[in-house]
């Protein structure tokens, strides 16, 4: 890593995920030094970074968020002038069957970044990886007839994951109010890419068909609930949004969301067109996947993030699904 003083110096958590790793790409593509923190694995897992391990302006750094000691000593050493908070147990589903280290990693690790913020760094503006689970079951009626959720809508959550984002989302409210820190939340939809968890569902359907157009399997496609509805964005156009975050003037919570809904189904159907399969040939409905309790449809307003931070997406939901399905099955053409 250089250390040219002129360069901002930015910290990400969660450089291994999805978005830890494009918003390494977005910083170090506007010239910031980045130091990116990831958990110590038995083996590597820097897939989604392997391209820029090599960056002069990047480095790698060992840090674990539920470690008190291991944050303040990284935070108090560094003194970041931004400071990205990606990391998380982001699985809803598994945040049924893992609830208390869900609260751990995602509460508790919060908590150890902000206090550690306020007592060795507070001039480090925070960002914070809130998330539209918070809103639950819970909506508006919009001039247009249809439900929406905004930065004004109660937070009603329906999940383990739901409640600690919810938590932390408020801790930041508190640090900000109480202390003065540069705090930010971006309160993000759904959003996707071909870097996305392959647990998660539209990866999952994007691999199966990456694998069946290259003849790798002649397994069915086991998904659970197809009616719940999400406002899929491409994480590329949402990383963007949570940098304006951290240069406004002041620090505020914004909705980050495309402003449409789909369906589970849409997205399999439109994947599979796309691919020139047939899913009716290859899905089975696998009760076991059905969640104990289910956030049934998501829309986010942006006019917020659209007027104050002149944030506006780029990647339409089509492209998005064209990319996935693409990489996938590029990808698995190598196998
Ligand atoms: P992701 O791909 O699951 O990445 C999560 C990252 O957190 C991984 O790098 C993971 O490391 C790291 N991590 C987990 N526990 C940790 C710990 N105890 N200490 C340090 N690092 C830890 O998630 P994502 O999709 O990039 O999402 C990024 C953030 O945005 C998360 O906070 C998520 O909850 C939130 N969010 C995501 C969405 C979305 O649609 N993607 C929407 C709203 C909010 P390993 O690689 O070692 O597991
Ligand atoms: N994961 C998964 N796997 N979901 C399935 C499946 C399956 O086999 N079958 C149906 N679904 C349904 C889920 O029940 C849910 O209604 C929907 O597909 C989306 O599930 P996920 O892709 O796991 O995402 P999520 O909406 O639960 O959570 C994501 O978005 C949140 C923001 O709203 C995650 O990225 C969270 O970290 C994020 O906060």
């Amino acid at each position: 890593m250089k250390t040219n003083k002129f360069n901002k110096l930015a910290m990400v958590s969660g450089v291994t995920g999805q978005d830890g790793s494009y918003m390494c790409d977005l910083l170090l593509s506007k010239g910031y030094d980045v130091i990116g923190l990831h958990r110590r694995n038995s083996t590597n897992n820097f897939q989604r970074i392997s391209h820029i391990l090599d960056n002069t302006n990047f480095k790698l750094e060992e840090c674990d968020i539920t470690d008190s000691s291991n944050v303040n000593s990284i935070i108090s050493k560094y003194q970041p002038d931004e400071f990205y908070n990606l990391a998380a147990q982001s699985h809803v589903g598994t945040s049924f069957k893992q609830p208390s280290l869900t609260f751990e990693i995602d509460t508790i690790g919060v908590i150890n970044i902000l206090e550690s913020i306020k007592n060795y760094s507070n001039t480090t503006k925070f960002y914070q990886a809130s998330t539209s689970e918070m809103f639950g079951k819970n909506f508006k009626i919009g001039d247009d007839g249809l439900p929406y959720q905004d930065e004004n809508t109660e937070f009603i959550p329906q999940s383990p994951y739901g409640v600690a984002k919810l938590a932390s989302h408020r801790m930041v409210q508190i640090y900000r109010g109480a202390y003065g820190l540069f705090a930010c939340s971006g309160i993000l939809f759904n959003h996707e890419s071909p870097r996305r968890g392959e647990n998660f569902v539209t990866r999952k359907i994007t691999k199966y068909i990456g694998q069946v157009v290259n003849h790798l399997t002649n397994d069915s496609l086991k998904l659970g609930n197809l009616s719940a509805h999400r406002d899929w964005g491409h994480a590329q156009d949402y990383v963007r949004a949570m940098w304006l975050m951290l240069q406004s003037d002041v620090p505020d919570d914004y909705v980050v969301a495309s402003e449409d809904t789909w369906s589970v189904f849409d997205f399999l159907r439109m994947a599979f067109e796309y691919a020139g399969l047939d899913y009716t040939k290859h899905v089975e409905i696998d009760e076991n996947l059905y969640r104990p309790a289910e956030v049934e449809y998501l829309r986010g307003k942006t006019t917020k993030a659209q007027n104050q931070l002149d944030w506006h997406p780029e990647i339409s939901f089509e492209d998005m699904v064209k990319d996935m399905v693409d990489s996938d099955i590029e990808t698995l053409s190598h196998v």
